[in-house]
């Protein structure tokens, strides 16, 4: 069975997307097969592993997480710029609708929707990534649901390290009250800064909120690189970026790897 990977935090910019965009690539340069789900109307992630030429895609998961959907996993299901990394878009535009009617009055184990489309996943996927919403929200719920495991990703800043443990939390009650089977793999910190004093007591700030959750930072940290933000922004893996220094390229790419491994123990 396929790991399924939820990356999530409610606190926004802090590089959940970023962080699925570059774990996905890492994962199909492993030679994986890899399924991506954008979870979050944003669609940045959409945006980025979609080809410039195709621009729209015509159905989003909303198309089949609605009650009695009529589309399946395959009509939604989308190629990307990589030859083994498929899609479920976002659900722009649709998502305000899919949620109240996913919390209203008929709507029954609503909880479950994404659990049981992801039932109709091949064997031949390997991984399965989800990107959520900057919001704990009935999608968040969903993913949390489907997954085998939760990644969080945050910065070593001041308030992404307060908001940590009540994320943590949600996680616990999802896994209590649904998946038991859900494991907290630990925590990303992004946008890392070793050198200062204060990306020192961060992280260990961090480390101490993964700790009471019986938790832990997953190693290497991402430092902030322009090399970083510049993969969705052009749409290319690190490996494909040009105009790169050898140096920069072969260190992030360690680093992804590393985490990609890391966030499986
Ligand atoms: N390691 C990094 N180095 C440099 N820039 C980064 C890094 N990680 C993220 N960024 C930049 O920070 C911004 C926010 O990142 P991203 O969109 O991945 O965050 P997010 O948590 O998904 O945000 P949202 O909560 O809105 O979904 C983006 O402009 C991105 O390019
Ligand atoms: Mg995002």
């Amino acid at each position: 069975m396929a790991e399924i990977i939820t990356f999530c935090n409610q606190k926004g910019g802090v590089g959940k997307t970023t962080t699925s965009f570059n774990i996905a690539r890492a994962f199909s340069l492993k030679k994986k097969n890899v399924l991506v789900i954008d979870l979050d109307e944003q669609a940045n992630l959409t945006e980025a592993l979609i080809a410039e030429d195709s621009k729209q895609y015509e159905v989003s998961i909303a198309d089949s997480l609605i009650s009695q959907p009529v589309n399946t996993l395959f009509s939604v299901m989308t190629e990307t710029i990589w030859e083994n990394v498929m899609l479920l878009p976002s659900a722009k535009g649709k998502t305000s609708a899919l949620l109240s009617e996913m919390s209203g009055q008929g709507a029954i184990a609503s909880e479950f929707r994404l659990k049981k489309l992801l039932e109709q996943v091949p064997s031949e996927f390997d991984i399965v990534i989800i990107d959520c919403a900057p919001a704990i929200n009935k999608l968040t719920v969903n993913s949390l649901v489907a997954s085998t495991r939760a990644v969080l990703v945050t910065q070593s800043q001041l308030y992404p390290t307060i908001g940590l443990i009540a994320v943590a939390g949600v996680i616990e009650a999802v896994k209590a009250s649904y998946n038991p089977g859900l494991k907290l793999s630990g925590v990303i910190v992004n946008q890392h800064a070793p050198r200062t004093r204060a990306g020192r007591e961060y992280l260990e700030q961090i480390a101490s909120a993964a700790a009471e959750f019986e938790s832990r930072i997953l190693e290497p940290a991402i430092p902030a690189k322009q090399i970083v933000q510049r993969t969705i922004a052009e749409r290319k893996g690190i490996d494909e970026l040009l105009m790169v220094s050898k140096e920069d390229r072969t260190d992030m790419l360690t680093r992804y790897d590393a985490l990609a491994k890391e966030m499986l123990k």
